[in-house]
């Protein structure tokens, strides 16, 4: 739906049935945003994420990608599902990279977005969805199908996660913190929820406060477990997330999921709140903050950092278990980045005279190295590694 027409949808749904959860407004808001083909990307878009600061992230990838590929005892086929993966940066430098897995490889982008699916198409040579995981063939017609060996990489790109049962990788990165969520706040020793109405004039959106369901109430205890609430805190519960990770669930019965995101403790959250320069949510749009989430919906991103309590009890809930918790400056010097960072300054240092194609590679290699790497920004991202299934190796060991 069109971001000019999803505010009109939103009011027209308000006047007719009453308010709605936050998350309600939340997920048409965000899918109205990036259904124009808005999101991460430099100039022109709207905010950077780690594959659109350059191709060293695929690269590190890759290699976690070969990592899990040998873990999981070189199956083939082996599928790679960039779940919420925009416009395939991060599948066309993955490929560009040429992980040993690749000859077993079928890449998937999962994309909600029609308008980033299409402009995938030029970083990334898509196959029919039909061929996904093929190509398949039978020795007899009475035989069941088989997929034909080593005939990858196999490239394709769907709306949602595919319907049939995996072996592989499901990453998802910076998608969680995009799925809807609902809010609550403390009062009087008890949860309120969130909710969206209309101005009186109908001239906005606004909030009100409604006692929480029990069973919201319910899960923002979970989350709160031992940490102080006062009355006026807030938190808040991934709604979304949790059909998205039980989806995940069934189409990995034996794999791994990486999820690479902005998330938090509870105590972490709490003490944030959920506004102001770091609150945990935020808008953007053409590469600044945005105004309230509740403005505009549709004309800039809302985001909410993931709560990693909810996460963790959610992941087991589904099946999985937590591999591995890092930082992403830790993940990715744990692949292997300060090398590949040192020859770039080599190559920088050896040809900045000349100022040739090799050297000026070289250089951006140790830019993008410092920014996947920044403490204050997305190096300081979450990176949860969770297993699925039988037959896994051990995780990844920590870095240093
Ligand atoms: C913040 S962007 C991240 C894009 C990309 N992963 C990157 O790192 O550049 C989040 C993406 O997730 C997509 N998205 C949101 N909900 C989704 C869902 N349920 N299934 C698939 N994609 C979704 C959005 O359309 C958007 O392209």
């Amino acid at each position: 739906m069109a971001a000019a027409d999803v505010g009109r949808r939103l009011a027209d749904q308000i006047r007719r049935a009453g308010p709605i959860t936050f998350a309600e407004f939340h997920g048409a808001a965000v899918d109205a945003f990036f259904g124009e083909g808005r999101g991460a990307g430099r100039a022109g878009r709207d905010f950077i994420t780690s594959p659109e600061v350059g191709s060293l992230f695929g690269t590190l990838v890759a290699r976690a990608l070969d990592e899990a590929w040998r873990r999981l005892a070189d199956p083939d086929p082996f599928v790679l599902v960039d779940a919420g993966g925009g416009r395939g940066r991060l599948l066309a430098d993955v490929l560009r990279a040429r992980p040993a897995c690749s000859r077993a490889l079928r890449a998937v982008l999962v994309e909600r977005s029609p308008a980033l699916r299409d402009e995938a198409r030029a970083v990334l040579d898509l196959e029919p969805a039909a061929v996904a995981l093929g190509p398949f063939a039978r020795d007899a017609l009475d035989e069941p199908a088989e997929p034909i060996l080593r005939s990858g990489p196999v490239v394709t790109a769907l709306r949602d996660l595919p319907a049939v049962a995996l072996t592989g990788v499901v990453a998802a990165n910076e998608l969680l913190d995009n799925l809807a969520v609902r809010l609550v706040e403390r009062r009087d020793g008890g949860w309120a929820e969130v909710r969206v109405a209309l101005a009186h004039d109908d001239s906005r959106f606004e909030e009100l406060l409604v006692e929480a369901p029990a069973d919201l109430a319910g899960v923002a205890d979970e989350l709160a477990g031992d940490a102080v609430v006062r009355h006026g805190d807030r938190l808040p519960i991934p709604a979304a997330a949790g059909h998205w990770l039980a989806h995940v669930a069934t189409t990995l019965p034996r794999g791994e999921l990486w999820i690479i995101d902005y998330a938090d403790e509870t105590a972490g959250l709490l003490s944030r709140g959920p506004n102001g320069p770091s609150g945990w949510l935020r808008t953007y749009r053409s590469h600044g903050r945005g105004t309230s989430p509740l403005d505009a919906p549709g004309e800039q991103d809302v985001t909410c950092d993931v709560a990693l309590p909810w996460l963790r009890r959610a992941a087991a809930r589904a099946g999985f278990t937590v591999q591995h918790e890092t930082t992403q400056a830790d993940w990715l010097r744990g692949l292997g980045l300060d090398e590949l960072v040192g020859a770039g300054r080599q190559r920088w240092d050896a040809g900045a005279h000349r100022g040739d194609l090799e050297a000026i590679r070289g250089r951006s290699t140790a830019l993008e190295g410092a920014a996947l790497t920044d403490p204050a920004g997305l190096g300081a991202h979450h990176v949860m590694l969770l297993g699925r299934g039988e037959g896994r190796g051990p995780a990844r060991p920590p870095a240093g």
